[in-house]
């Protein structure tokens, strides 16, 4: 299949974000940007603000600055129903489904077809709808998800975001703590997203899978933007490297012994993390 042009359309923006809790700088000045049917991998270290990034697209933080555009209009994203009517769906690491539920009873829950009688068949027959688009392999929507694996779970909590029609997903960590054969399936799923014109975005710790399936890498450091990386050009090294902030230039090694050699006099000296 032809991917839609990922010059063309750009869907989601970010300027100058800022996000502080108390003194500390989470997010200092991120741009982002996300185009229909492009997937973007955002990677670093642990304490870089990803989560941070995510929270304030989900709507559960609000940016203190900056600006969000959404389909080439400036929004404010009050609140998580406010992203979800945007039409940015996010699948938080934790997926957020009920165990003791079934794969239907998750898909639908809290909006159940009809109001006040659950359509049974309905949902069903678009349960396997769903799950047929994404050509996810799971053997029956009758079961509880308690019985699936990690990588059909993650289906499953990716089908019920797509209920919505949102127009960019993010990913938090989605092939986190699964084996080679769930990873490669969920892998599969992220490129489906993207051939249906979605623009994802996808946290990951993985150097393999974001090679694997990113169109862009953008790198977080101590909460600001230290990179954007076209993947089919970029090596591992390089991404690593701006990361663990290895590919910082001499002005930027100067600027950090300059405020090594005077530090705030309330702080006490920690180790040194360069
Ligand atoms: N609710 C909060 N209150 C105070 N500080 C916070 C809060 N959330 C995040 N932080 C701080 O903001 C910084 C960025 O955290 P964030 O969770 O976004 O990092 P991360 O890149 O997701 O890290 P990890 O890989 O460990 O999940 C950290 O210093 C963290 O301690
Ligand atoms: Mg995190």
């Amino acid at each position: 299949m032809t991917q839609p042009d990922r010059t063309s359309s750009t869907v989601l923006s970010l300027r100058g974000i800022t996000k502080t809790f108390g003194a500390v700088n989470a997010l200092t000045d991120i741009d982002l940007h996300v185009g229909q049917g492009e997937v973007v991998a955002i990677v670093g270290d642990n304490g870089a603000g990803k989560s941070t990034l995510v929270k304030v697209l989900a709507g559960v933080h609000r940016a203190d600055h900056g600006t969000i555009s959404f389909d080439s209009n400036e929004v404010h994203i009050a609140d998580p129903s406010a992203a979800i009517d945007l039409g940015i769906a996010t699948v938080f690491q934790d997926l957020a489904l009920c165990e003791n539920l079934n794969v239907v009873q998750n898909l639908f829950l809290g909006r159940e077809l009809t109001p006040w009688r659950l359509d049974e068949v309905q949902m069903e027959t678009r349960a396997w709808e769903l799950l047929g688009e994404l050509s996810a392999r799971i053997p029956t929507v009758r079961i509880p998800v308690a019985s699936l694996s990690g990588g059909q779970r993650q289906t499953v909590a990716i089908a019920r975001s797509l209920l919505g029609h949102p127009k960019v997903i993010i990913l938090d960590e989605p092939t986190a703590a699964l084996g080679v054969a769930q990873t490669a399936e969920v892998l599969d799923l992220i490129e489906r997203l993207r051939e249906r014109g979605l623009g994802v975005v996808m946290i990951s710790h993985n150097m393999e899978d974001v090679r694997a399936v990113a169109d862009r890498v953008v790198v977080l450091r101590l909460g600001r933007n230290n990179g954007v990386f076209d993947v089919a050009t970029v090596s591992s090294e390089e991404i690593i490297a701006a990361i663990t902030g290895a590919s910082d230039n001499a002005v930027t090694r100067r600027r950090h012994r300059r405020t090594e050699r005077t530090p705030d006099p309330a702080v006490q000296e920690g180790p040194d993390h360069d």
